[in-house]
């Protein structure tokens, strides 16, 4: 259940991948929002307990299969409905939604056919649906329709509904933040503003309800624990300690970045070289999701022990465990429906869902509903180094995630060379911050090549560089050729057991950003 049901705006998660985005877009306009699973905010309603808006989220099933009564949204609450909300919205109101055959995925152009709609030069917008609604449910008018005749939008002539079939809150859609605008100001008004600045605030409140307790950090040297840890240090001074697990699967820079925050930061922090218990056991794993579960159960019993450590020989025993999760993790790794969601997970991360319970630690996570760059603007407010808070993320399962295929000593060796010879490049041409990461991947194929006068079979390594804001959708970035081919050449003379360098050029979606 979501705790912040004091939230004026209430989004209500039918599992879109990108609901966390209209809260996103939303803060971006100055208002504040929580999201909650419909089950939840249906439980609230019951209790008598109604926010001033709710947003329905898309979903990716059909109105179709979903039977439940959502009855108490249409109430006198202003109500937007995005994609599938529209659609529930309009299957409420007895007009006919029609299954897709085809569906519609991507840009589209929209035509206004309601005068009182929000004005814009041009309605271009991302669409994702494959159902629609095809007769408007009685008092409600078109207000948009699509180029080839799909009514893309409609709004109900006295009551505060509007239903809009595309997604303003993917930057895809142009002017996307203004339908959110319309909706929050001519439709459900007199909402409280938001400032960008309270998030600081209210992530040091959110910290120091804890005040007293002694708090264990696990710390990667990333943007997020990195902010999270100094926001904390801030409240709680020595009863924050700092873990730091080397877990092999480490670039060069990653280690060099430690020890420099321990002598420039007043931050306790200890490095645990857990490179043996990590490697023995991960050596030859091959499948993605196997690689991610053992480097987090093993992560796990190493941070285990060395609190048991800290416990039996300094006497220290923690109450909370400090984490940089953000919002994406969150989504991305636990439907918000849980296990019987209704949201698909891309992908397991290690980092969210903390450590056993018999641990007895509580989680501490002051950034789970914030997106990276918030937490960056958050990082330089707080006076850090701007090389460390816009260090390009690193996921945690480190290489491990990298290397392609097999782990073997040679594979990870090969990413670790050629991300030294990628991160000196980009820095000795100050692209670095060109780019929002950029890394080295091993691929599990081999192919011939010529090294000197002999014939080589060896593997490849791709180049993965990418312009994100938050992670959550990506381009590949385009580099100057002359940058490319010097990598390719230092990469090819200087890595064993490689000859051949690609580039990826593929964006997010479809593509994820790590390869595994
Ligand atoms: P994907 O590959 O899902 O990545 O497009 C989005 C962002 O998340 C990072 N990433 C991870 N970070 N643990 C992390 O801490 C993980 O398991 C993990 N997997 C992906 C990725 O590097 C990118 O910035």
């Amino acid at each position: 259940m979501n705790e912040d049901f004091q939230a004026e705006i209430w989004i209500v998660d039918f599992g879109s991948q990108y609901t966390q985005l209209i809260t996103r877009k939303t803060r971006e306009i100055g208002y504040k929002s929580a999201i909650f699973t419909s089950e939840s905010a249906l439980e609230l309603f019951a209790k008598g307990i109604r926010p001033k808006c709710i947003v329905l989220s898309g979903g990716p099933q059909s109105v179709f299969a979903d039977n439940e009564n959502y009855e108490d949204f249409f109430g006198e609450i202003p109500v937007l409905g995005i994609c599938y909300g529209m659609q529930l919205m309009a299957k409420h109101f007895n007009g006919t939604v029609e299954k897709g055959i085809q569906g519609e995925y991507g840009q589209a152009e929209l035509e206004l056919v309601s005068e009182g709609f929000l004005k814009l030069n041009n309605y271009q917008v991302w669409m994702s649906h494959s159902d629609h609604v095809k007769d408007i449910p009685e008092n409600f008018e078109m207000v948009l329709k699509s180029k080839n005749g799909i009514c893309a939008g409609i709004q109900h002539k006295e009551k505060p509904y509007l239903g809009i079939q595309f997604h303003p809150e993917v930057n895809h859609t142009k002017d996307g933040n203004e339908y959110l605008k319309f909706f929050y100001e001519k439709i459900a008004k007199n909402l409280t503003k938001w400032e960008s600045n309270q998030m600081m605030e209210d992530c040091t409140n959110f910290v120091g309800q804890h005040k007293g307790k002694k708090v264990l950090c696990a710390f990667s040297g990333g943007v997020d624990s990195l902010v999270a840890a100094i926001l904390t240090q801030r409240v709680f001074g020595n009863d924050l300690y700092c873990f730091f697990v080397d877990h092999g699967l480490l670039r060069p820079q990653d280690l060099i970045h430690i020890r420099t925050l321990q002598k420039e930061t007043s931050l306790n922090i200890e490095i645990i070289d857990a490179k043996e218990e990590f490697l023995s056991q991960l050596w030859g794993l091959d499948d993605p999701e196997e690689k991610r579960k053992r480097i987090g159960h093993i992560f796990i019993d190493t941070f285990e022990k060395k609190v048991h450590e800290f416990e039996d020989k300094r006497g220290i025993s923690f109450d909370l465990l400090l984490q940089g999760t953000l919002y994406p993790d969150v989504i991305e790794s636990i439907s918000p429906h849980k296990k019987d969601g209704k949201s698909v997970t891309i992908k397991s991360h290690h980092n969210v869902g903390g450590l056993p319970e018999r641990m007895k630690l509580e989680l501490l996570e002051p950034f789970r509903f914030l997106f990276k760059d918030e937490v960056r603007t958050i990082g330089m407010e707080l006076g850090l180094k701007k090389e460390w808070v816009y260090r390009h993320p690193f996921p945690g399962p480190g290489i491990g995630i990298r290397v392609l295929g097999k782990l073997t000593p040679e594979r990870i060796l090969a990413v670790q060379s050629s991300d030294q010879i990628l991160y000196e490049e980009l820095m000795s041409n100050d692209l670095y911050q060109s780019c929002w990461q950029a890394f080295t991947v091993c691929l599990p194929v081999k192919t011939v090549g010529v090294k000197g006068d002999y014939r080589a079979y060896e593997e490849v390594i791709c180049l993965r560089m990418v312009g994100s804001v938050d992670g959550m959708t990506a381009t590949w970035t385009e580099f100057p050729h002359e940058f490319l081919s010097k990598v390719s050449n230092r990469i090819t003379n200087e890595v064993p057991g490689i000859t051949r360098v690609v580039y990826d050029i593929t964006s997010k979606p479809p593509g994820t950003i790590e390869w595994e």
